[in-house]
């Protein structure tokens, strides 16, 4: 199959809409990251995006809506919470988990009666969904197992060959996806964290949780409340050590700890430590998640088999970042500390 890489006229945007409404995969820019997107009614196009990606069938997908008046077609039961929540946050980077209605077949929903739904800000994917007619399923538009992509040349890289548009639409403006809720009464629990953080979730409900599997790995036999959190994710391949410590700690621990093959992932502004190469990935939190999947992506360019990470400030938007390398590392962290 020829992959056509689209810039966002609305003439290529009319474009990958008919190949939506066509059963076809198109992949498309939000604010977070990339997505692949396909008819979130039509089990056989909702297939396309599970090949496309090699994505196992029990992780769900997310419904993407261009008015918040359509979050009625995709779920069956909307709380006031919910309303609120989109009125302060949508178009955003936001996803609620609702009970599905019927319309949204199992496949969509990875066998669950839930759908996560979304209404992202970004202009180009509003009007593409809006002109597709149809609620979109996206996932990021990475292959299985690997970071997310924030540009169409990423996406590229994963999917030529496997669906036939790509819409440019330039770099994703926060870098990792949208924060994932569920509600329950007037409790909100954050399954992903993301650009809307706990905080400001705050100013619209009274109580907001953060799920255990945010932070930990979740022991095999138990279910994940948010099925994607089960697999290891955003990966390099390169085996990734998570960091804490000072500046000081962490340089220190870098040369007690040499490997053949090691890369540091360390801040903007830190030096780098006795000849290891290094990849840089921002100086606070929002340019880190703006920067952190492509810094993984380039260590994979750069044959980086071992990498030892700084770890980032875990409040705000940070917190995001925290999740997606403690993932990339398996949960492999280390304390740093002087000597
Ligand atoms: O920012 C984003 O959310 C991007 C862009 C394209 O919108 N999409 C995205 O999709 O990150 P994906 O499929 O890569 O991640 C969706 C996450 C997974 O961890 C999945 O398990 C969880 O959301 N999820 C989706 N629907 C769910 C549901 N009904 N219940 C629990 N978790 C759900
Ligand atoms: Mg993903």
């Amino acid at each position: 199959m020829r992959t056509d890489v689209l810039t966002p006229t609305e003439e290529n945007l009319s474009l990958a809409a008919e190949k939506i409404r066509a059963g076809e995969v198109v992949a498309f820019p939000t604010e977070t990251v990339y997505g692949l997107g396909a008819n979130a009614l039509e089990p056989d196009a909702v297939k396309k995006i599970f090949n496309a990606k090699g994505r196992p069938a029990d992780n769900p997908l997310i419904v993407h809506i261009s008015r918040v008046d359509d979050i009625e077609k995709v779920a069956s039961y909307v709380p006031d919470i919910a309303y609120k929540l989109a009125e302060k946050f949508w178009p955003g980077p936001l996803t609620i988990i609702l009970p599905k209605s019927e319309d949204v077949p199992k496949i969509t929903s990875g066998g669950l009666d839930t759908v996560g739904i979304r209404f992202p800000s970004n202009p180009v994917a509003r009007r593409f969904i809006e002109l597709c007619g149809v609620p979109i399923a996206a996932p990021s538009a990475n292959l299985s197992g690997s970071p997310s992509p924030t540009t169409a040349k990423r996406v590229f890289e994963d999917m030529n060959g496997r669906i036939p548009v790509i819409i440019d639409g330039g770099e994703c403006k926060f870098g990792v996806e949208s924060t994932v809720i569920s509600i329950d009464r007037s409790t909100v629990k954050i399954l992903r964290p993301g650009a809307v953080t706990d905080e400001m979730l705050l100013e619209v409900v009274d109580s907001v949780i953060i799920d255990g599997g945010v932070l930990h790995e979740i022991p095999s036999g138990q279910k994940a409340l948010s099925p994607g959190m089960k697999y290891k994710h955003y990966s390099p391949k390169a085996d990734v050590t998570l960091v804490k410590g000072s500046y000081e700690a962490y340089s220190e621990y870098v040369k007690n700890n040499p490997k053949d093959g090691l890369f540091c992932l360390i801040f903007d502004e830190d030096e780098a430590v006795d000849g290891v190469p290094y990849v840089t990935y921002g100086k606070d939190s929002e340019t880190q998640a703006h920067r952190l999947f492509e810094a993984l992506r380039e260590l994979d360019e750069r044959g980086a088999r071992f990498v030892y990470a700084r770890s980032p400030e875990s409040t705000g938007i940070g917190l995001a970042v925290f999740n997606r390398i403690l993932r990339a590392a398996g949960f492999k962290i280390v304390e740093a500390e002087n000597e």
